[in-house]
């Protein structure tokens, strides 16, 4: 069986994750979705609501679990199995940081590979530091993310201005 993790802080899932995933569960037997901790960022979003977003979004994806992890994703991978950790890149200033990553976890984990998926070009400029910048300065957000997570993160961004 060949397992794929989509590593991510996902704060929250964006249309630019969501192309990634669903193209993920595509080529893979079984998708896990890990709502991880990147030491670089203070989350927006808690994990649960994090987790609860993706869920609601990737619902229809019959090959396709959520987890969180604390821990190295590298061991995370490890204990599932994995095959691949996969992560979507836009453009290169992804590069650089992305390909360091891929390669610490090669170190750690020589067993699981590293596959860079490129984003879709209308999703090229997206993330979800854009989506919380917009968003909390009044901009429509309809076109970033998913209908059914749109309203409460309108809410939630709202509140902190
Ligand atoms: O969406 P992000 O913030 O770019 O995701 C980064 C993430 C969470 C995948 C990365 O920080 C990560 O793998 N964190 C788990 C801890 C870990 O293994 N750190 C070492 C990476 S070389």
């Amino acid at each position: 069986m060949k397992i794929a993790i989509c590593p991510g802080s996902f704060d929250p899932i964006t249309f630019g994750h969501l192309d990634i995933i669903r193209r993920t569960a595509k080529l893979f037997d079984q998708v896990i979705v890990l709502v991880s901790t990147n030491q670089k960022k203070s989350p927006c979003f808690t994990r649960e609501e994090r987790v609860e977003f993706i869920r609601r979004v990737t619902g229809d994806i019959p090959n396709l679990t959520v987890d969180t992890d604390d821990g190295l994703l590298a061991d995370y991978a490890r204990s599932k199995g994995a095959t691949a950790i996969v992560k979507g890149l836009r453009a290169m200033s992804d590069f650089e940081y992305e390909f360091q990553m891929a390669l610490t976890n090669k170190k750690l984990c020589p067993e699981v590979e590293t596959i860079f998926v490129n984003t879709t070009a209308e999703y090229m400029y997206l993330s979800s530091s854009v989506v919380k910048q917009v968003c909390s300065l009044g901009g429509d957000i309809s076109e970033f993310v998913p209908a059914e997570i749109l309203p409460d993160i309108i809410n939630r961004l709202k509140q902190t201005n």
